[in-house]
């Protein structure tokens, strides 16, 4: 067993590993090739035990009109496609009126669980006095975000009888305007708590704090984005199909994905293949989004689809409605020297832009595979990138490339097949 790591020299936790683990020198040597020349420093702080970086594609997707206004959107992902695929809808969707979004809310809530036996009826006759109480407990704390426009918006006791009488949990819902707010959700939480048993106790209570937490299930933070256009324009996307056909298509995917639990996490994930994109390229924390994301879906009690479309007469429109709470100042956002540049690509967004920015890529995305999934499948343009990552393993020249890219317009790909044609040119030259 390794003792001390942690307190070894990021040279000697190497060293150490490559010992142990009876590990190559390569090992070493790949770790300190993608270790940074200048910047090591900061990357090593935003861990523990940092070795090295795990380099991840940061590309961008222009073309986004989003509420008349045009954006070219960082994604940091490491799946093939995705990228391509927003970068098309946003082309199609900006002579189309854009991506229309709207933010329907921002507040973020955090939880105080405590146990006391000072009883319901009387912590309910003395909320009102207990929220003064903690109220002026944090006044410190939240003196700068109530000059910025946020705060503590509302308090909410409830019970927790399955799990005993005697606990509770408030429910504190925060607005934190440009920030993500975990910190200071935090701090708050802490403090209240203290004073909450402070004030049960000089009532003769007993009282104590179970936890004091940010909630990551933020359905009082949405976003709304919508897609609409005239069915005949949908032309681009119908393949063999007529547009009404497509459309027609297009809103069975869709029901399929509202009405069945396993088909929605798919058709969710693939709006999260552009979510997450660009939270991870904003520097938002994408645990956070996907834990609150799932847990939306799943708000009625069945997993569902966080789009619905709707054909009128000659009108297709599609809505998607998500939490995302997000920051743009604080944490992360400002450290890491790549989420800085992403926030200056987008021009320095608003927490709330950054909500319908955000929305509008899972969107373009999702688009994009409904669109695929219905017509020619979604094969197609995946196998066509994936071709490029297995001609790249065996070193394809150009030259091989063209040819492959030729043969395969017509043959089925597979890791095998292509190592079987490569080697078949080469034996031929
Ligand atoms: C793949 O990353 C995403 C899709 O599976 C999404 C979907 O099925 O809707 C294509």
């Amino acid at each position: 067993m390794i003792k001390g790591f942690s307190k070894l020299s990021q040279k000697e936790k190497i060293d150490v590993l490559l010992e142990e683990f009876k590990l190559p020198q390569s090992f070493k040597d790949t770790l300190e090739h993608h270790q940074h020349s200048e910047l090591q420093e900061i990357y090593n702080q935003f861990s523990e035990n940092t070795l090295s970086n795990f380099y991840m594609p940061y590309g961008v997707a222009p073309g986004f009109v989003i509420n008349g206004k045009e954006y070219a959107i960082p994604m940091t992902i490491e799946e093939s496609s995705v990228v391509a695929a927003a970068s098309k809808a946003a082309k199609f969707w900006s002579n189309r009126g854009g991506f229309q979004t709207k933010v329907i809310s921002t507040l973020k809530v955090g939880q105080l669980f405590f146990t006391t036996d000072f009883g319901y009826i009387k912590l309910l006759e003395e909320l009102t006095d207990i929220k003064e109480h903690l109220l002026s407990s944090i006044t410190e704390i939240s003196h700068s975000m109530e000059q910025r426009g946020g705060g503590i918006h509302t308090m909410k006791l409830n019970q927790e009888p399955l799990v005993d009488k005697e606990t509770y949990c408030l429910m504190v819902s925060f607005e934190t305007v440009d920030s993500m707010g975990a910190n200071f959700i935090n701090s708050c939480l802490e403090k209240m708590g203290e004073a909450l048993c402070n004030y049960l106790k000089s009532k003769g209570a007993e009282a104590e704090v179970n936890m004091a937490i940010l909630s990551n299930y933020t359905p009082d933070c949405i976003v709304e984005c919508t897609l609409s256009c005239a069915i005949e324009d949908l032309k681009a996307y119908s393949g063999d199909y007529t547009p009404d056909e497509f459309a027609q298509r297009f809103k069975k995917a869709v029901l399929l994905a509202q009405h069945n639990s396993s088909r929605a996490v798919t058709h969710n994930k693939g709006i999260m293949n552009g979510i997450d994109a660009v939270v991870l390229a904003t520097g938002n924390d994408f645990r956070a989004i996907e834990a609150g994301v799932h847990a939306y879906a799943a708000q009625s009690g069945q997993y569902s689809s966080l789009t619905k479309v709707k054909l009128t007469e000659n009108e297709f429109k599609y809505t998607l409605t998500i939490p995302l709470a997000l920051g743009t100042v604080g944490g992360l956002t400002k450290l890491h020297p790549l989420a800085g540049l992403s926030l200056r690509l987008l021009g320095n967004p608003s927490a709330t832009e950054l909500m319908q920015i955000i929305a509008a890529a899972g969107m373009a995305n999702n688009f994009s595979a409904i669109a695929a999934l219905v017509t020619s499948g979604i094969q197609k343009g995946h196998m066509k990138m994936h071709l490029s990552n297995i001609l790249s393993t065996f070193n394809a020249t150009s030259e091989e490339i063209g040819m492959a890219i030729d043969h395969f317009g017509t043959h089925v790909i597979s890791h095998s097949a292509v190592k079987s044609y490569l080697e078949l040119l080469r034996n031929n030259e």
